[in-house]
């Protein structure tokens, strides 16, 4: 054996139980479950699925999937398109995942991230069958160590039937150290979780598993597939602008200092594109307590900018994969990773009064979010850990741009096709146009604002006759419910939103 696999796999057990992943893959039978580590893209399972794709190739049977978030080396895609998934929960961003979900042939469960692992330790969802988690290294005592994501790893090893490790020699060792592994225990029974600062260490750097139940070691050497992040654009910047200046006022009013608070960043170009504004920012000694650390937070690291981030995995580019990796070390001291339960935990999301910044594809008036399903029924990639974080934060912040497809989609409607954040859970909405700050206000005083600051020119006129209409008919969130739906159905009939072209564009 060589000495990287024996520095890597140090219980001497272990060893014995190396197989390939296509002899794994043939334990795994038709109905089963199975829990795969992953999120946005890192740490996941990557030569057991792509085996499993394989021996579709031999006769159909299908598996519920449940994971951390999304997948990353096309597996989403692979194992769609292979037809073996019966259903998939919580998160996925994949377009052909997306299109089969859509085509209703395969079942989609969107679920809260951090509400995954609460389930499966009491047991609501199906039992699983099989863990099939990545590692970095399996320590001699054979503490499993989570790679550059931990996901629901922990409770997947915990409450999994038998379990698969694949060993990734590819990935850094130098990730080992940086996890904090807690695991909150049983509902009813549970103490406070401890966390009190960003940068606090409650648990171990190893996830606890039942050596009886590992089946097999799985040798594997690809690292996570780079993430697709698009560079800011002139709109996500202007936004990155509005929101900075947002944050400048609360300052100005002393509701936070030039340190700001702990910030959470959703995925996404926009999110990124912020996260890049505050490169340029007089805000200092910044901390991230998110989900997944992109691109920009390494940069923000690097600039001196952020003194700690934790999250739940690390996603970056080809080209940040690198720079960064070959001098992970560096930042042991400034990143920490945590089970998706803990790092989209409530009562430590509203401990630490965190600022979250999540995208809407589409907001109403009043201030209603729609994250995940285009004009309502066909579903994007779902909420992830938006509603974890928007419920609790200090701060929800949705941003947005005010028109897609060419203008032909308003994205501030009269109300939204679909609900995934209530009015209740958002403080602030941002456009290219400007900022809304919702707090403490009323429906009608929420609509004025939302149409005045955040609305496309193209359709203020339509919104502001309709919201007339709706107001004549009183009501303390006055709607024309006939008319409702009606941007909706017209972008479906006649391709665009737009019922007459605005008085002040006409010539
Ligand atoms: N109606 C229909 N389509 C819309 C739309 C609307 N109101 N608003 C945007 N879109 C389309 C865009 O045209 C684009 O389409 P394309 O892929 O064909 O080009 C697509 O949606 C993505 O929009 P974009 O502006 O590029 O935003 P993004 O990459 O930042 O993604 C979300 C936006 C909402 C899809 C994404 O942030 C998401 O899935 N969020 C939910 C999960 C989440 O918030 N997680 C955070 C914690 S992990």
């Amino acid at each position: 054996m060589n000495s990287r696999i024996t520095e890597q796999l140090r219980n001497m057990e272990l060893q014995k139980k190396i197989v390939s992943a296509a002899e794994a893959a043939s334990w795994i039978e038709d109905g089963m479950t199975l829990g795969l580590s992953g999120f946005t893209r890192a740490g996941d399972a990557k030569a057991v699925p792509m085996a499993l794709v394989d021996k579709a190739k031999d006769g159909p049977f299908k598996v519920n999937v449940y994971t951390g978030a999304s997948l990353g080396s096309d597996i989403d895609k692979l194992m769609a398109e292979a037809g073996i998934i019966h259903k998939r929960l919580p998160f996925q961003a994949d377009s052909s995942m997306r299109r089969k979900i859509n085509e209703q042939e395969l079942l989609f469960t969107d679920q809260h991230l951090s509400h995954v692992a609460e389930m499966v330790r009491s047991e609501v969802l199906n039992p699983i069958d099989f863990a099939i988690i990545e590692a970095v290294a399996i320590t001699e005592e054979g503490e499993i160590i989570p790679s550059t994501s931990v996901g629901n790893s922990t409770i997947f090893l915990e409450k999994a039937n038998s379990v698969i490790i694949e060993l990734n020699l590819a990935q850094p060792a130098a990730l080992e150290g940086m996890h904090d592994i807690y695991e909150p225990g049983e509902q009813g029974k549970r103490l406070p979780i401890a966390l009190t600062s960003v940068d606090g260490h409650i648990g171990s750097t190893g996830m606890k598993v039942d050596l009886e139940k590992i089946k097999g070691i799985v040798l594997t050497n690809d690292l996570d597939s780079p993430s697709t992040i698009v560079p800011p654009d002139e709109d996500t910047a202007t936004m990155a602008n509005h929101l900075i200046e947002f944050l400048r006022e609360e300052i100005r009013a002393g509701r936070l200092t030039n340190q700001l608070a702990p910030l959470q960043s959703g995925i996404g170009s926009v999110a990124n594109a912020v996260l890049h504004g505050l490169l340029d920012s007089e805000f200092e000694e910044l901390e991230v307590y998110s989900e997944v650390l992109q691109d920009a937070v390494f940069d923000l690291l690097d600039s001196g900018k952020v003194r700690f981030a934790s999250g739940c995995s690390i996603t970056l580019s080809q080209e940040k994969m690198q720079t960064v990796f070959p001098k992970l070390d560096q930042y042991k001291d400034q990143l920490v990773l945590r089970p998706q339960e803990i790092s989209n935990h409530p009562e430590v999301i509203r401990r630490l009064g965190l600022i979250s910044i999540n995208t809407a594809l589409e907001a109403d008036i009043y201030g209603n979010v729609n994250s995940t399903h285009v004009c309502g029924t066909k579903m994007m990639n779902g909420i992830g850990g938006s509603g974890d974080f928007a419920r609790n934060s200090r701060l929800a912040i949705f941003v947005t741009k005010s028109v897609a497809k060419n203008g032909d989609i308003s994205s501030i409607v009269p109300f939204v096709s679909h609900v995934d954040h209530t009015e209740h859970d958002v403080d602030v909405l941002v456009t290219e146009q400007g900022y809304a700050d919702l707090r403490g206000l009323a429906p009608v005083e929420r609509a004025r604002l939302i149409i005045e600051n955040c609305m496309h020119p193209l359709y203020k006129e339509q919104m502001t006759a309709y919201f007339e209409e709706a107001l004549a008919r009183g009501g303390q969130t006055p709607h024309v419910l006939e008319k409702a739906f009606s941007w909706h159905l017209s972008y479906a009939e006649t391709g665009t939103m737009l019922q007459s072209e605005p008085a002040s564009l006409r010539k």
